[in-house]
């Protein structure tokens, strides 16, 4: 079979894409520090360019947006009817701090106990640059795809794609396809693969309390006038019910209509609530009542507090009232719901129950939507194959609670649906220190990808 010289040149090149794989990690494309990490996102975009090249893809080239490049390239030439797929992914990965936490340097690739540990392993360089080689696999194998392949690997990801709907919209000739293929999820655990069939939205806020003109003596002014500390963190306690775990936001729940076979889904694929204690190491959960922690981190919303700072935060003591305090603010949203409705709603409520003589600004910094999977999607059927030969173990199908907003805006503007087929773990450290793959995930998603393309040439897309 053509298939099998596919996989064999894969497996016989296992130590060369991990070679390889280890020179992308080394590049901190790190796209939320813009004045450190520029030249090296700008470098990391050619890496992926060249890889691709390389690969055997054509038309390679860098998309300029107003922020980051983004990689675009493809291969056309499967022949009539065949259908084609749009490979999407991130080369930019999170800041690494903080440092001393890392056992070994964010950007020296190193392998331990089978993991290989690096800034953006898993997200997304390890499990994007496993399409790139599998498309290598093919051309280098037989010269060809079994269907016309086009990659579209953006810079901004982690911060919030701001470039990218636009990029999207002018070129959306180019982008025409029939189905979506991202790695950018998990799997349920080691050696159980998994395809992800639904995501939840985000909307990001800056909170900025503002008070006195000046920061104040706490002994002469103290108890005159609301603290601008204290009177952040009292508005924002009464966004959440200490009892029930529901936001206060007024509508902040409209339009959400969870089903029986929702929570029958999540209570056959979710962890169960021990796994979320033993993972975390805490003793307690909490959270929303009446929903179990799986169904709480995937069908339900959230409303977090992901920063607060504010008055002094040196050594020793300072009586001092400050002028001014901020927080960071997001949400996780489900379908549904409607992010410019909640925006309003949170500004509005926020500033009704602000202390006196406070000003309280609310910037939105991101807002993505949602997205499902229709499960009958026949390129499913192709990627349930794919992950059952390479894993020797059927999928199960995942209601991931991280966002990647691109999957709605694929739907919206291209009228296209994404198969999500994730390699990482959610055990991998994922934006935090001592971010990891394991190699054999790596490895497989190559297999997985190849075997993905020859298959879903076999479905009626
Ligand atoms: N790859 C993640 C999304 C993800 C997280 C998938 C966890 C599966 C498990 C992606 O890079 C990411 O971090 N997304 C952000 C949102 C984005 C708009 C910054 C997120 O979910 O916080
Ligand atoms: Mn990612
Ligand atoms: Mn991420």
């Amino acid at each position: 079979m053509p298939e099998d010289a596919v996989i064999s040149y894969v497996k016989a090149n296992q130590e060369r894409n991990l070679q390889q794989l280890f020179d992308l990690l080394r590049i901190p494309s790190v796209s939320a520090q813009p004045a450190k990490h520029g030249k090296d996102v700008e470098r990391c975009a050619t890496f992926v360019a060249d890889s691709l090249r390389d690969a055997g893809m054509e038309n390679v080239r860098l998309v300029q947006t107003p922020g980051n490049p983004i990689v675009y390239a493809d291969w056309l030439h499967a022949g009539e009817g065949a259908p084609t797929v749009l490979v999407y992914g991130h080369y930019d990965v999170q800041p690494p701090e903080p440092l001393d936490l890392w056992t070994s340097p964010p950007f020296e690739p190193t392998i331990r106990d089978g993991k290989l540990y690096a800034r953006g392993a898993t997200d997304d360089k390890g499990q994007m640059f496993a399409h790139v080689k599998a498309v290598e696999a093919h051309l280098k194998t037989h010269g060809k795809l079994p269907v016309n392949v086009k990659f579209f690997i953006e810079g901004e990801e982690e911060v919030g794609s701001k470039n990218l709907d636009r990029a999207i919209e002018e070129l959306r000739k180019e982008l025409a396809c029939d189905v979506v293929l991202v790695s950018d999820t998990a799997m349920k655990g080691e050696g159980q693969p998994a395809i992800t069939y639904s995501l939840r939205g985000l909307i990001y806020f800056q909170v900025d309390v503002t008070g006195p003109s000046s920061d104040l003596h706490s002994g002469t002014w103290g108890g005159s006038l609301a603290n601008p500390n204290e009177a952040l963190v009292q508005a924002l306690a009464k966004m959440k019910d200490p009892k029930t775990g529901k936001v206060k936001i007024p509508g902040f729940y409209d339009g959400i209509k969870v089903t029986k076979e929702d929570r029958a889904a999540v209570a056959k694929s979710g962890y169960p609530d021990s796994y979320y204690k033993k993972s975390m190491a805490i003793k307690a959960l909490w959270g929303e009542k009446g929903w179990s922690a799986a169904e709480r981190t995937s069908i339900r919303p959230t409303f977090e507090v992901n920063g607060i700072y504010g008055g002094y935060q040196g050594d020793g003591a300072k009586t001092v009232i400050p002028a001014h305090a901020h927080a960071k603010v997001s949400m996780r949203l489900v379908g549904g719901q409607n992010p410019e409705k909640i925006t309003r709603s949170f500004e509005k409520y926020l500033k009704s129950v602000a202390l006196p003589g406070v000003e309280v600004k609310v910037t939105r910094l991101s807002a993505g939507f949602g997205a499902k999977v229709p499960l009958d999607h026949p390129a499913m059927q192709a990627a349930t194959k794919a992950l059952s030969d390479t894993f020797g173990k059927k999928p199960v199908y995942l209601a991931e609670g991280g966002s990647i907003p691109v999957v709605a805006t694929f739907q919206k503007l291209l009228g296209v649906n994404t198969i999500l087929m994730g390699f990482g773990l959610h055990d991998e450290n994922l934006h935090a220190p001592d971010e990891h793959i394991r190699v054999a995930n790596y490895q497989r998603g190559i297999e997985a990808s190849a075997r993905f393309l020859h298959e879903v040439a076999k479905v009626p897309l």
